[in-house]
């Protein structure tokens, strides 16, 4: 479904990202680690059409996206939820996942704002409030809610773990596992590996921005040098 070749990026002359080739099927989910500025946020961005690939192809369901607008790259059915999980600070909840439907959306539309409260019981009881009244694990509920809205073959999250508590990010763990289980494709960057463990089996490790590790999880835990010497953890 979501095929990466040889992509760099970066911003002005600087490069950030290069040589960045990978491959997720249908139902597929990978992971991407790494430490701060390795490249994790840009190849998200690049794939959304938010940083100009300088080079690359990016096929998307057998169609090369690498020159479509980010909109045009969300309605070929890829949800993103940015770093900064941008919500709109004065609207409702309610009316925050309204803004994620996409207008024209092909074929079935399996997402509601009833569905997404089934998911996140937790935004459901906060349904009317002001979403800048939010918890910062209930904002990012509702910013994967959002993207979900606009039914995504394929989502991207941009470490969705940061800054919450260890409860909300297991509750953010059970819900990808689900979403997963649901036959969404999953493209994540962490940090945090338990929440990349709960949301995919492949993993990559980039590095000064390019990918230094591919495998699963389970060779990883086999290897601990691996992450010792691209995560120093
Ligand atoms: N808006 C930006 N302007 C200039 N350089 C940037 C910008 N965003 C990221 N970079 C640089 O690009 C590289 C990769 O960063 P990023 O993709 O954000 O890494 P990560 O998400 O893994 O922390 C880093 O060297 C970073 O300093
Ligand atoms: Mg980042």
């Amino acid at each position: 479904m979501l095929d990466v070749r040889n992509i760099r990026s970066g911003y002005g002359k600087a490069l950030a990202i290069e040589d960045v080739t990978f491959t997720l099927g249908a139902s597929e989910s990978l992971a991407i680690l790494g430490r701060n500025g390795a490249g994790k946020s840009t190849t998200l961005k690049t794939l959304m059409g938010m940083t100009p690939a300088w080079q690359g192809r990016i096929g998307f369901k057998g169609n090369d996206i690498v020159k479509l607008s980010s909109d045009a790259i969300a309605r070929a059915g890829i949800g993103y939820v940015p770093e900064e999980r941008r919500i709109f600070e004065s609207l409702s909840v309610t009316e925050n996942l309204q803004t994620g439907e996409k207008a024209g959306a092909s074929g079935d539309a399996p997402w509601t704002v009833a569905r997404v409260f089934d998911l996140f019981p937790e935004i459901a009881r906060r349904s009317t409030a002001p979403a800048g009244t939010l918890s910062g694990g209930e904002r990012q509920m509702l910013a994967v809610g959002r993207a979900l809205m606009g039914n995504p073959d394929l989502l991207l999250l941009d470490e969705p773990s940061e800054g919450l508590a260890p409860v909300v990010v297991n509750r953010l763990g059970d819900a990808l596992s689900e979403l997963r289980r649901a036959g969404i494709a999953i493209l994540i960057s962490e940090q945090n590996r338990r929440l990349a463990r709960l949301a995919a089996e492949n993993v990559v490790i980039m590095e000064t921005g390019r990918i230094a590790y591919r495998g699963t999880f389970s060779e990883l835990d086999r290897n601990p040098e691996i992450t010792a010497r691209l995560l120093g953890v």
